[in-house]
């Protein structure tokens, strides 16, 4: 089979690839390069022993989504492109709409063209907004708190739309819970640029004193240490969740929804302190205020997900500890 991967360079498309790679798919890779690098090719290469398709184009351009379609003949589609910076959304919310709407919509009406009528779509479990409850089931109520978890919503009801009207067309909604760690080879991780938003990839940049010190925002909630807990799970178990979508894609109708994540929440003191003894290091903090927009606390019910895509995240913190620290590494030897 082959499988189209947009956004295929990036920290979980990357991943996906070498998964997919390792279990005989053809891959076809679309990236436009904006938050990834081209070296990303020969290290997935390296890792798998085998080959990929590239196309450096953009999702929102037609006419190249058209040439691909023509060349290739695709079997299926994981789209992952889109833009994901919280904070640059509420700065550009036009530039969001714009990327992350039409690209999916340019997607889809391409794959349609091309009778290409399979997707795993990459969402996110700020769909949610601020949950009522724990852990959160897939049935919750939706509702967002700024332009990017707006965009992964609404595209979300765009595919539901697109399933409705045609019922060939088949798509797997993935949210994903708070995503980390690094391929063991530490050849693939996350490494933003600048001062990192999210908190591991800023623990890292402490950890190989790039950064002095982490601020931890707030440990005034009602966690069990005050400090914000979240569902933390290794990319590599992701990328693998991606595998199991396509099965499940491949023989379903309709629109279906799964949260991807592990069901454990750790909060933020706790994924310091595992850091710490793991890899032998030293991450100084400092408590400051709570970051706005943030929740309490936020972690899947992964049961739908483990009985009907037959997948379950195996992959521990200090797993994901380590794995993280060794790609950090190895990107500033
Ligand atoms: C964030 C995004 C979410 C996105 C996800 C992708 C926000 C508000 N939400 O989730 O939409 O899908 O990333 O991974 O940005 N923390 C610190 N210090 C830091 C950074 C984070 O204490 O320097 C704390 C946060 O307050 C939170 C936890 O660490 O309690 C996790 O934060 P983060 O990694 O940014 O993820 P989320 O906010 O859960």
């Amino acid at each position: 089979m082959k499988i189209l991967v947009t956004g295929g360079l990036g920290f979980i498309g990357s991943h996906t690839c070498v998964s997919l790679l390792e279990e005989n798919y053809e891959v076809v890779v679309v990236d436009k390069l904006s938050n990834s690098d081209i070296s990303v090719i020969d290290k997935i290469k390296k890792i798998t022993n085998k080959n990929l398709k590239f196309y450096q184009a953009d999702v929102c351009n037609e006419e190249e989504l058209d040439k691909i379609f023509s060349n290739e003949k695709i079997d299926a589609v994981i789209h992952f492109a889109a833009y994901k910076a919280v904070g640059e959304s509420v700065e550009k919310p036009i530039l969001y709409y714009e990327n992350n709407l039409i690209s999916t919509i340019k997607l889809c009406k391409i794959m349609k063209k091309h009778h290409c009528n399979k997707l795993v779509y990459s969402s996110s479990a700020t769909v949610y907004g601020s949950p009522k409850e724990l852990p959160i089931k897939e049935d919750f109520p939706l509702s967002t708190t700024n332009p990017y978890g707006t965009t992964k919503l609404m595209t979300e009801r765009i595919l539901k739309d697109i399933c409705l009207a045609d019922p060939t067309f088949s798509v797997i909604i993935l949210r994903y819970f708070n995503p980390i760690g690094a391929h063991e080879s530490a050849l693939l991780g996350e490494d933003p640029n600048g001062i990192p938003n999210n908190l591991m990839p800023y623990i890292m940049k402490v950890a190989v004193k790039k950064l002095d010190s982490l601020n931890i925002f707030g440990n005034d909630y009602d966690t069990k240490d005050g400090t914000g807990v979240r569902d933390y799970i290794h990319v590599v178990d992701l990328a693998n969740g991606h595998l199991k979508a396509l099965d499940k894609v491949n023989n379903t109708e309709g629109i279906n929804y799964y949260n991807l994540g592990t069901g454990k929440g750790y909060s933020v003191l706790e994924v310091v302190k595992a850091f710490e003894k793991v890899n032998n290091v030293i991450i100084p903090y400092t408590i400051v205020a709570r970051r706005k927009g943030d929740i309490a606390a936020c972690y899947a019910d992964p049961t739908k997900a483990k009985k009907e895509l037959n997948w379950e995240a195996v992959k521990t913190l200090e797993e994901m500890c380590k794995d993280s620290y060794n790609f950090v590494k190895n990107q500033n030897k």
